[in-house]
């Protein structure tokens, strides 16, 4: 795939190689135009006022729901809830059906190598509750022990929460058993996408996931805007997050009544325009085709370890078998910092550090690492560029 001269800022930097897709992705013309667009010609307020500015706003942003519905396979409209990103629907799932469901005594269960967003949340909440966190472990290769797991899977187990990919090992758990196993147990599964809606077709129906979450901006699309999948009959069930505006049917000093589905859980003027953007980035990967965007990195994922391995003193975090196109390393006698500060002085932008994943990096017994991660903009020859820097730079810091 030759996509580079569709993204303004890298047809722009032709020097620079982009390898920090899992923390955020670069934007392609079409995101950008569209809202540019939408300020310039459409921008009005949403679900709020007469005039036909507003009238056209609204119509675009509950279009993009029901774009959102179709790309992830959702039953129905108001299962389709738009956050400010990952971290806000899990805070918001947390919270609100901690509220609803959680009692004392319950257990939650994550996964070792989550993102802090997918563990601070559910500390707050079982601390509040006087509920239970369990850590799920990894194994030596990042995948989670499912025998382990299936143990630990009880009654008390209330909701299971895990990432489809993790973004410290870029390991892809075996989700559609993960879901199984806690249904079993009448447990309800949140599933963090925030890695693999960018890089393959997910479907909540085929899943029959009760909550999935995800950013716009780690699918080309604006920063400010997310989305949470949930359940309506959980949904239905739990109290807001957040009381404010649009939220509301009724208020009286005395007592407040709340809107249906989805806009229960959409308090205040929501990222009108964001939404527009992530409406035009979905669109793009469409375009694409989700199928082709995951074989053509899994080939450069591929390509890129096996130019890796041919490194002195490199060590990936670990091997895992299904892997997506995430890899995380450290090299002998050399400061992660000091890896990706020369790395950038050449042009390369990887991430360096603990990925917000700080429980992970502990686990494999390191404090920091580089990780690379691919975007559909990336090439072979990027990968080429990189192995080949990262030569120069290691050779450098241990002179
Ligand atoms: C697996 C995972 N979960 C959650 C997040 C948090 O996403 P955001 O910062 O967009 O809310 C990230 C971001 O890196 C992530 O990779």
């Amino acid at each position: 795939m030759q996509l580079r001269h569709e993204f303004p800022l890298l047809s722009q930097n032709a020097s620079l190689i982009y390898l920090d897709s899992a923390a955020t992705s670069q934007k392609p013309k079409k995101v950008i135009d569209r809202m540019t667009y939408f300020l310039q010609k459409e921008y009005g307020t949403v679900h709020r006022a007469v005039y036909a500015l507003a009238a056209t706003a609204t119509a675009h942003y509950d279009d993009i729901r029901m774009q959102i519905r179709a790309f992830l396979g959702v039953g129905e409209d108001g299962e389709v809830i738009f956050t400010r990103g990952t971290t806000e629907g899990i805070n918001l799932v947390a919270s609100s059906f901690g509220k609803a469901f959680l009692q004392e005594g319950d257990e939650i269960l994550i996964c070792e190598t989550e993102h802090h967003s997918n563990i601070v949340p559910w500390q707050m909440i079982c601390q509040e509750k006087k509920a239970q966190l369990k850590i799920i472990p990894v194994d030596d290769r990042g995948e989670i022990c499912l025998d382990v797991y299936r143990k630990m899977l009880s009654s008390k187990t209330k909701l299971v929460a895990v990432a489809h990919i993790a973004n410290a090992t870029g390991v892809v758990h075996p989700i559609h058993e993960i879901i199984e196993l806690a249904h079993q147990f009448g447990a309800k599964v949140l599933v963090d996408a925030a890695q693999s809606v960018p890089h393959k077709k997910i479907s909540v129906r085929d899943l029959d996931v009760d909550f999935l979450v995800f950013s716009a901006h780690k699918v080309y699309g604006p920063t400010g805007v997310g989305v949470l999948y949930g359940k309506k009959v959980w949904l239905d069930q739990m109290p807001p997050y957040q009381g404010g505006g649009d939220m509301v049917e009724q208020v009286t000093f005395e007592k407040t009544t709340y809107q249906p589905l989805p806009l229960k859980f959409e308090a205040g003027t929501p990222s009108i325009v964001e939404v527009m953007g992530l409406g035009s980035a979905l669109e793009f990967l469409q375009e694409i085709g989700l199928d082709q965007i995951e074989a053509w990195e899994k080939s450069l994922t591929e390509y890129a370890l096996m130019q890796m391995e041919s490194v002195e003193g490199l060590s990936l975090l670990c091997h895992p078998k299904h892997r997506s196109s995430i890899v995380t390393f450290h090299a002998k006698g050399c400061h992660s910092l000091d890896v990706g500060t020369l790395l950038d002085m050449r042009g390369i932008a990887v991430r360096t550090g603990h990925f917000c994943a700080q429980p992970t990096l502990r686990r494999f017994g390191v404090r920091s690492a580089v990780r690379m991660s691919l975007g559909v903009y990336n090439t072979k020859e990027d990968i080429d560029r990189f192995v080949e820097a990262l030569r120069e730079v290691l050779h450098i810091l241990r002179k």
